[in-house]
């Protein structure tokens, strides 16, 4: 397909372009350069003789126009509103990415198949799928109306020797936003890009460092999933492909929204999903991919991290501090210079002389160590992990067949290649506690950064070169994006392992791909003390939520630079309220732990870190509901009101659950912002601070903002369940009772949900050990059930007050603007809260005084 002239265009470019361009643009970039603007033109039909229809598969033979050369064109149907479709050669080399889809989706069966000369209906359900054989297209209809088509004019499939390129068109005819494609520096509704505009947004795992606000470029994740939602309807794609993809967005075509892929080789392996909710695409997406379990709860507390704790008194000193001043905290991070010589699984023994008893003491106070713990290592003999892989072959090659060895932290290093199940086996090991000397439980988890994989190597944009060669001669090429997610799945194994299965395992990875959210939490990488990185925090993990992986946090206070003192409040207030919630700096930067700071700067950052804590029930329930469901935690306004078109946009306010609403503040100097207020006119939201002040959903609005908090929300029918006891730790909050707040309806009621369990284990999930709760309020009167037949033994709720809020009326019914606030408690009148037990799928009540 590619002309010799543009082979010489492009050489020009490349010399031209010269050393010093760290990151390519689309121009550089073979794969976009030669594609971005490929004619429209049909080069493939359906021949319609050779059509095989069995088990839910319908496989057409797709011949180019020329009718040279046969492919298959596959479509299958899944559960749940899903379908998949593969396009291949006959004769295919492709490569065939494992162990990212959660499991082999069952194909169901069609209902029916209706043949023409020029098409094929295919119906199941409600959806029909019609494949019109020439000019080729594939249209997926839900409910009759057309929601998703794939174009058959702009299908190229090239095969080469060393790749296997291919491109293709989608459009989403009912939508007017598209989402997804994490992970890009950029708003969350995806913007056009055109050959005179803005680059295609590249996906493909890089370590982009110090990376730009609003840009396309890729960076340390890469997920190829993409929805177009719209006022009626939302549904999706997800490319089941792990090579490099350039792809351009049109958000004004006719026709809906359209996106164009530019794929560097693979499979071409693409799952449509047609909703027709936002939330159904979600779950879709997630019962495709997969969930994460619940965290362990103490990573739900704050996190303390600072590449610069190089010593084990640095900790005791940081925890010390902490407590004496009062600020909450349960983990705190070791960087790089834990080790010896940048040699992961090893101590430094001057500076960590005694690993042990530093764990024995953070332990004595409920707190955890999290350590840092690389996907490279360093090339020097008599290093037991080097020795063993270099021994076993566990290191990834190059083309030529010898180790490939490069530049990582330590020197010239060489990477475990995670695609060798007994290299993953070996580096699971390597986490055993008789393995890595020096760890307890209390090394609650760890930190895979760099797993991009990020390489000090300037001409290779800082990571793998293409053509590296991994278990099996697979090519780097067609596994590049999911590195990262083999390496977590290995680390996971090791933490399981090291606790026969009886601890969740905590951690934290750096790059991520569809899939790695079953097994980590991640962080939007090494971003800059500049007030831009606190929205862009917000639309980053909002994606990430909505394309299943919702343990998303960002570097409070910025990793990059110094924060000045109003940023560092705005960043806590606003990190407070996102999934993850740790303080990073670079070691260049001065220390700032919240101590350190003056009296009135440390109350607003202790009021944001005790506001996290009481919220605790909030965020603990939300991940269960995600392990259930596979919703997010923190969403978009559009994903709980998707008919509001004027939401679609909003991307600095988060509705935490469906109850809480927050808005960070991402500008200096500020005494108001706008809020967006969803849900109309008869839909209140009560300021969290409790002051009286209530807000209708009429959209936005001025609300006034002081330095001391960040505006947060309450939904008005909701139930905010809470603990108000202030505590060092999450651990220490056990025997905590519990507050609820009930924003009364005008029928005099709110319902929520809480879910209870031992925190740490998998007993709820292998042995229904739990307590999942429906609660509603009729004031001081609450009824709860458990929503499930689970053993709920030791997991009572026990509550000590209900506050319930109501806006005050005037006697003719009109609001006053303000609101009541009542307090009904536990009193020895009253019934022993703690003995009322629920046994299996039962309902109580209690009345509060
Ligand atoms: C792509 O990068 C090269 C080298 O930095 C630069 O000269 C060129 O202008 C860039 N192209 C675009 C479209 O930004
Ligand atoms: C498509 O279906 C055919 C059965 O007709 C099967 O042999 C082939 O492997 C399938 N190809 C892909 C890529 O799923
Ligand atoms: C939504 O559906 C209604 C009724 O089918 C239609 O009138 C309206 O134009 C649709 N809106 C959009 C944005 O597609
Ligand atoms: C060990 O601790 C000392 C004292 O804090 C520090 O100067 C040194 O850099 C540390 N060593 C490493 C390898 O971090
Ligand atoms: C552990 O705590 C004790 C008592 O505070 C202290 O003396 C000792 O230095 C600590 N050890 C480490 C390794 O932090
Ligand atoms: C483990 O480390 C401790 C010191 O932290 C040391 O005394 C002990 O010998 C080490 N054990 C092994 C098996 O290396
Ligand atoms: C790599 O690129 C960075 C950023 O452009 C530059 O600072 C550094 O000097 C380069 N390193 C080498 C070895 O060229
Ligand atoms: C795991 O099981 C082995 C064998 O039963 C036992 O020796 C070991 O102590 C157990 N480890 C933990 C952390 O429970
Ligand atoms: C689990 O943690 C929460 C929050 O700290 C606490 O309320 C609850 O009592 C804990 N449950 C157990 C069994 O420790
Ligand atoms: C209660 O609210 C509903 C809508 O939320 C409204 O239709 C109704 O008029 C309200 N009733 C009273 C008595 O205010």
């Amino acid at each position: 397909m590619w002309s010799q002239t543009c082979f010489f265009v492009l050489s020009a470019v490349l010399a031209y372009a010269g050393d010093d361009v760290l990151y390519k643009n689309c121009s550089l970039v073979e794969l976009c350069n030669q594609n971005r603007e490929l004619e429209r033109q049909d080069r493939f039909k359906v021949n319609p003789e050779g059509a095989v229809f069995a088990n839910g598969l319908a496989s057409f033979r797709m011949q180019n126009v020329e009718e040279t050369e046969d492919f298959f064109l596959n479509v299958t149907a899944l559960e749940g509103n899903v379908f998949r479709l593969q396009v291949e050669e006959r004769e295919s080399v492709r490569y065939h990415i494992q162990h990212v889809l959660d499991g082999d989706p069952t194909p169901i069966n069609f209902d029916d198949v209706q043949l023409s000369l020029q098409a094929a209906d295919i119906i199941v359900g409600n959806n029909r799928v019609t494949v019109n054989y020439s000019p080729l297209s594939v249209e997926f209809y839900e409910n009759e109306v057309l929601q998703f088509v794939v174009e058959g004019d702009r299908l190229t499939l090239e095969n080469e020797d060393l790749r296997h390129p291919f491109t293709f068109g989608v459009t989403f005819p009912q939508a007017s936003h598209l989402y997804g494609l994490h992970e890009h520096s950029d708003h969350l509704a995806l913007r056009t890009t055109e050959p005179n505009g803005a680059d295609p947004y590249r996906v493909r795992t890089i370590d982009y460092i110090n990376y730009e606000l609003y840009s396309t470029m890729a960076m340390y994740g890469a997920i190829p999933a993409l929805y177009g939602h719209g006022s009626n309807s939302t549904s999706g794609l997800f490319l089941h492909n792990a090579a490099e993809i350039w792809v351009e967005i049109t958000n004004e075509a006719v026709g809906g929204p359209g996106a164009y892929f530019m794929v560097d080789s693979g499979a071409f392996d693409l799952f449509v999903l047609l909703g027709p909710s936002i939330t159904d695409v979600v779950r879709q997406y997630t019962s495709l991919t997969g969930v994460a379990h619940l965290p362990p709860i103490w990573s739900l507390g704050y996190h303390q991290c600072r590449w610069g704790y190089a010593n084990q008194q640095d900790v005791q000193t940081v925890i010390a501090a902490m407590d004496i001043n009062d600020f909450p905290i349960d983990v705190i991070w070791l960087d790089i210079q834990h080790t010896q010589d940048m040699k992961f699984f090893t101590w430094n023994t001057q500076n960590f002389s005694d690993p042990f008893a530093m764990l024995q003491n953070l332990s004595s106070t409920n707190r955890y160590l999290v350590v840092l713990s690389d996907c490279h290592f360093k090339m020097e003999e008599g290093y037991f992990v080097y020795d063993e892989s270099l021994a076993n072959d566990y290191f990834i090659k190059n083309l030529d067949g010898t180790v490939y060895v490069d530049e990582g932290w330590p020197g010239p290093s060489s990477w475990m290649d995670y695609l060798n199940p007994d290299a993953r086996d070996y580096y699971s090991s390597l986490y055993l506690y008789e393995n890595w000397n020096g760890t307890t439980p209390t090394l609650g988890g760890v930190w895979n950064d760099m797993n991009e994989a990020s390489v000090f190597n300037n001409d290779t944009e800082k990571t793998f070169p293409y053509d590296l060669v991994h278990y099996g001669g697979v090519s780097n090429r067609d596994i590049h994006n999911m590195y990262n997610l083999l390496q977590v799945m290995a680390t996971h194994k090791g933490l399981e392992d090291r606790d026969n299965g009886t601890r969740r395992p905590f951690i934290l990875t750096r790059a991520h791909f569809a899939g790695t959210q079953r097994y980590a939490a991640f962080w939007t990488g090494d971003n800059k003390a500049e007030f831009g990185y606190i929205p862009i925090s917000y639309s980053m993990c909002l994606n990430a939520n909505l394309l299943g992986f919702v343990f998303c946090g960002a570097d409070v206070g910025g990793f990059f630079g110094e924060p000045t003192e109003e940023l560092l409040q705005r960043f806590v207030q606003s990190g407070a309220w996102l999934p993850f919630f740790r303080e990073h700096s670079n070691i260049g930067s001065e220390r700032r732990e919240p101590y350190l700071f003056p009296e009135e700067v440390q109350n607003t950052l202790r009021e944001a870190m005790k506001t996290r804590y009481a919220h605790l029930p909030v965020w603990y329930t939300l991940f269960y509901e995600h392990v259930r469901n596979g919703d997010p935690v923190i969403r978009p306004l559009f994903y709980h009101y998707p008919s509001d078109p004027d939401v679609f946009e909003i991307d600095d306010q988060l509705l935490l659950g469906s109850d809480i609403l927050v808005k960070a503040v991402g500008e200096a100097g500020v005494e108001s912002v706008q809020v967006y207020f969803p849900g109309g006119e008869e839909l209140l939201w009560f300021s969290a601070q409790l002051d009286g002040t209530f807000y209708p959903g009429t959209g936005l609005t001025d609300v006034p903002v002081t330095i001391d908090r960040i505006p947060v929300f309450y939904r008005r029918g909701s139930i905010i369940v809470t603990k108000q006891t202030s505590r060092p730790s999450t651990t220490d909050m056990k025997d905590d009772y519990y507050t609820l707040f009930a924003f009364l309806k005008n029928d005099s009621t709110a319902t929520g949900t809480v879910y209870l369990d031992d925190n740490l284990s998998f007993e709820y999930r292998d042995s229904m050990r739990y307590n999942y709760v429906s609660l509603v309020s009729y004031g001081n009167i609450i009824v709860y059930s458990s929503i499930d037949d689970s053993d709920s033994q030791g997991f009572d709720l026990k509550i000590e007050e209900v506050i319930t809020v109501i806006p005050e009326t005037s006697y003719d019914g009109s609001l006053t603007g303000r609101c009541l606030k009542t307090s009904y408690k536990y009193t020895a009148d009253g019934i022993p809260l703690n003995q009322i037990k629920l046994k299996g799928k039962e309902t109580a009540s209690i009345k509060l005084y």
